[in-house]
């Protein structure tokens, strides 16, 4: 096992072993010492004759004993550029020899066998912390240096998408943790005990971990800017240290690559998500609508599985995709944080002395972390294992399960929005049902979308296209050169291209849509198209606070914002929108917009509900979407699609209608239809030229001109801030 620590240090220099990239991790060669001196202090100084190899590394090489006395301040260990790496090599070798004589003499029996099992699961730990604290130091090198090059090769992620998540059902009840004093042979640390009961109520278990693109959806989905999902404490950090990805990611031209013990490489979608804090499980597990598990939960799930798993030594040093069916990965790949914070067992007492100081002063503001990482030498950890980091760290190889309360009707198998969830339960639930209209753009209602545009009778895109091509030289003039367009519901970014064409001194454009699936491709086509450019996609909500890229910086700034979507804000909502584009543009900045006009119904209403029936599918599609993603029931042949325009309201009206009284059932929930009720699904208000312009007007906007088509009529406004 001793060996094992110097196997650990064999591809490291001299320089690699002495350098400390921050405080939370140790030098290299200090971890050699620290635990050398640890059977140095707690088994040899046992005996009265012994004398210690230099009295001066009980300073150097105490971690934070504090009935040991004062030693080196923890982030000031970097600096020990003496005793040498040979040194601390010759210390380990004489230590080694000593323990020798001692077991050899007496044999471990009693407290001396407890220490030097305690000796060796705490070298363990080290030897983890070896391989956590040189991947920190080696990511710091703009070099990039892998710790073993030869790594890279092995156990390639082979499988092009990630397995689909299940959940696990568990019941639950009155159960068992821990370990009992009276365990047996196994060496277990003191905070896995006593073992004691604990109610569980019936939950839900992932079958594997989070995986990268599972984060990606995450990040696209603008979970780093989204302070619902957050703690509080975990948001104030992850603004004020920048973070938008798991650490060690960067963001390249063609995507995201990550730096491990193997260097860097291109994030492998299919493998586990690691190196991300508590604060970040937590918010991706709340954006997911789901939760982190207890540990207690994952006690109970774990304890009667082998403990197998991708660990140091057979695996690559890095998380690596699941296989199989059932619950897996609960051991290896990553430490999956736990909803649980760090806090003695009941009947939980330290052991007596210095070695009291090993778990239980630790018990305050960190969170549990289980099952052990690819970094983990193998057979260290067990079920009962807790392992602990404070709720903000993440150099360690730490991942994410998710989990949810157990309900009787629970499938279980999608992962979803939480926002989706609560806006379709509460509408479903308004006496009027209603689902809000951005819910539509899923990756199939997104093409259904760009299906309705190509539509003879879907005049909009048409004739707002024909006018913006007539008016570009006139809008691209009102365009700071040098500046930024930002295009709100962007979609495929078609009619973009035609102001970019125009204002060729821009130098970015920022696409913002909720629709993932449409703006990634939008913004890689635009970037190959206009390599002048700097493109930078958001996929956000644009109904909620907008934030912009950091990049854009303090280019001036003109907003783009086509296709009558505003007409899907009831007129009040339309004008605090565009008084939040005032705000976002800042003063001197421009705003194009394109509104459909009021005209006669027979037009509006054919635009709405084709004969082809393209309209239909993209309206029912948003049933397709609840089913599909949180296990709703609806029979799509018992409804229908309704376009109606009001008069009053001077609204085109979107409805899917209920074609008989029925029950549907959405995951848990169940909503009663009588024959003829609605969801309404969609607004989109209908406009004049001066009704428009005085809303404009209400939001703080000047009008600079306007542009009225004739029929069927559309207009394009340019206003200034
Ligand atoms: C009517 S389409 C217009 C698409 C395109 N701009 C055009 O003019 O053809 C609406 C677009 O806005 C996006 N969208 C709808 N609601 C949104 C929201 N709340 N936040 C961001 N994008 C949204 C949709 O994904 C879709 O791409």
């Amino acid at each position: 096992m001793r060996a094992r620590t110097k196997r650990l240090a064999a591809p490291l220099s001299a320089e690699d072993q002495t350098a400390q990239s921050m405080p939370d991790a140790s030098p290299v060669k200090w971890h050699l010492a620290h635990t050398t001196w640890f059977f140095e202090t707690f088994v040899l100084a046992r005996d009265p004759t012994y004398r210690p190899v230099d009295p001066t590394y009980g300073f150097l090489f105490n971690s934070y004993y504090e009935s040991l006395g004062p030693r080196q301040a923890r982030p000031a260990r970097g600096l020990l550029t003496r005793p040498s790496a040979d040194a601390v090599f010759a210390y380990r070798e004489q230590v080694d020899e000593a323990m020798e004589r001692v077991l050899g003499a007496t044999g471990a029996e009693g407290e001396v066998a407890d220490l030097v099992s305690l000796g060796l699961a705490h070298e363990e730990q080290h030897q983890e912390l070896i391989l956590t604290d040189v991947l920190h130091l080696l990511a710091q090198n703009p070099l990039q240096p892998a710790y073993d090059p030869g790594l890279a090769i092995t156990a390639k992620a082979d499988i092009a998408s990630p397995e689909p998540l299940s959940f696990i059902s568990f019941q639950g009840g009155l159960v068992e943790i821990g370990v009992s004093a009276n365990a047996g042979a196994q060496f277990h640390f003191d905070n896995e005990g006593p073992r004691h009961q604990v109610y569980l109520r019936p939950f839900r278990l992932a079958d594997r971990l989070t995986t990268n693109q599972e984060w990606l959806e995450f990040m696209e989905a603008g979970g780093y800017d989204r302070a619902e999902f957050w703690l509080s404490e975990g948001w104030t950090l992850a603004r004020s240290e920048g973070w938008r990805a798991p650490l060690y990611w960067r963001a390249t031209g063609e995507g995201w690559e990550t730096f491990s013990l193997a260097g860097t490489a291109p994030i492998e979608p299919c493998a586990p998500v690691t190196h991300v804090s508590y604060y970040e499980a937590d918010a991706y597990a709340r954006w997911r609508g789901l939760r982190l598990a207890t540990e207690a939960e994952w006690e109970h799930a774990a304890a009667n599985l082998p403990v197998a798993g991708n660990f140091a030594d057979e695996g690559p040093l890095r998380p690596q995709p699941s296989r199989g069916a059932g619950v897996r990965q609960l051991f290896g790949d990553c430490w999956e944080w736990t909803a649980s914070s760090y806090s003695p067992y009941p009947g939980f007492m330290p052991a007596q002395g210095a070695v009291g100081e090993y778990n239980g002063k630790f018990m305050i503001n960190q969170m549990v972390l289980r099952g052990g990482s690819c970094a983990t030498p193998p057979n260290h950890v067990s079920a009962s294992y807790r392992n602990f980091f404070h709720p903000h760290q993440r150099w360690q190889f730490s991942g994410v399960r998710l989990a949810s309360d157990g309900s009787a009707r629970a499938s279980g198998t999608a992962i979803v929005d939480a926002g989706f969830r609560q806006d379709v339960m509460d509408g479903l639930s308004a006496p009027q049902k209603s689902v809000p209209s951005k819910y539509f753009y899923d990756a199939a209602g997104s093409a259904l979308f760009e299906a309705i545009c190509e539509l003879e009778v879907y005049y909009p895109t048409r004739v707002e296209t024909a006018l913006l091509r007539a008016v570009a030289p006139d809008l691209a003039n009102a365009m700071p050169s040098g500046g930024a367009l930002i295009e709100f519901g962007s979609g495929s970014s078609v009619k973009t291209r035609i102001l970019l064409e125009a204002a060729t001194a821009l130098r970015a454009y920022a696409p913002v849509d909720i629709s993932a699936s449409a703006v990634q491709p939008a913004a890689d086509a635009i970037a190959r198209d206009f390599p002048h450019l700097l493109v930078a996609p958001v996929v956000g909500d644009f109904t909620r606070r907008l934030v912009l890229p950091p990049s854009l910086g303090s280019l001036r700034k003109t907003a783009f914002f086509p296709g009558s979507t505003i007409g899907n804000f009831p007129p009040a909502a339309a004008a605090e929108f565009m008084a939040r584009v005032r705000s976002l543009v800042g003063e001197g900045g421009a705003f194009i917009v394109g509104v459909d006009m009021v005209k006669d119904e027979k037009v509006l209403v054919a635009a709405y509900d084709d004969p082809e029936g393209v309209t239909r599918d993209f309206n029912l599609n948003l049933l397709r979407r609840i089913n599909r993603e949180l296990g709703g029931e609806f029979d799509l042949s018992a409804f229908a699609h309704r376009a109606i325009f009001n008069t009053e309201e001077s609204r085109i009206e979107m409805h899917i209608v209920s074609l008989r009284d029925q029950v549907v059932f959405v995951g848990s929930r169940s909503f009663a239809f009588a024959r003829g009720e609605t969801i309404h699904t969609e607004n989109s208000y209908k406009y004049t030229p001066e009704r428009f312009q005085a809303l404009a007007e209400k939001a703080g906007w000047r009008m600079v001109r306007r542009w009225v088509a004739p029929q069927p009529s559309f207009a394009v406004f340019l206003l200034s801030a």
